[in-house]
């Protein structure tokens, strides 16, 4: 690891098969709506972003992610929005189910406690599937992917030369 600063989220990351599915749906989407899709192996769910912290922040983000605890539960992904501000095309749920919006409010809870400071808008799940888009999709594209989210995720974000890659730093189970 270089640096003094870390680019760091909270994030539900998905299994290889719901990065698939996904990656899949954006690289259909991108023949659209153009912009630049999310390879498969980026896509995730953020929970909580932190954005850039001192390295020595890290033990603390780790404490605080193995003291969460909060049920799994599986996300039926079915809706495609773009938001026209960003130029992003996203994946999302009707409703977001109880159990995200526990786990969501547990991380932030824990988080705030900890001394970390984040943006305290109302979380809207959303996976990012196009950046630049250029347009939503003109009908309704249909979108059925079922996400069990088993677990809860540190993720770091690093620049690379061939692009952003996201690492995931720790994971804890997600147990009532
Ligand atoms: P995005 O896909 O909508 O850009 C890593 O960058 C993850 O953190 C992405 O899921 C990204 O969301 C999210 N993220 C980046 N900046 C953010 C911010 N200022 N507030 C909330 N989420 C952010």
């Amino acid at each position: 690891m270089t640096g003094s600063t870390a680019r760091v989220f909270f994030a539900a990351w998905p299994t290889s098969e719901v990065q698939h599915a996904l990656g899949e749906v954006a690289r259909q989407a991108q023949h659209e709506c153009g912009g630049r899709a999310v390879p498969a192996r980026n896509v995730h769910l953020t929970l909580l972003f932190l954005g850039d912290i001192a390295r020595e922040r890290l033990a603390a983000l780790e404490a605080l992610g193995s003291a969460v605890v909060s049920p799994g539960f599986t996300l039926q992904v079915d809706r495609l929005e773009y938001w026209r501000h960003n130029r992003i095309l996203w994946a999302g749920v009707e409703e977001c189910p109880q159990p995200l919006r526990i786990l969501v409010e547990r991380v932030q809870q824990a988080a705030a406690a900890a001394g970390f400071r984040f943006d305290s808008r109302p979380y809207v799940p959303h996976v990012t599937l196009l950046r630049e888009a250029r347009r939503a999709p003109k009908e309704d594209r249909f979108v059925s992917v079922s996400w069990p989210v088993t677990g809860l995720a540190l993720v770091q974000s690093v620049q690379k030369e061939r692009g952003r890659v996201y690492e995931v730093v720790r994971s804890w189970p997600l147990t009532a």
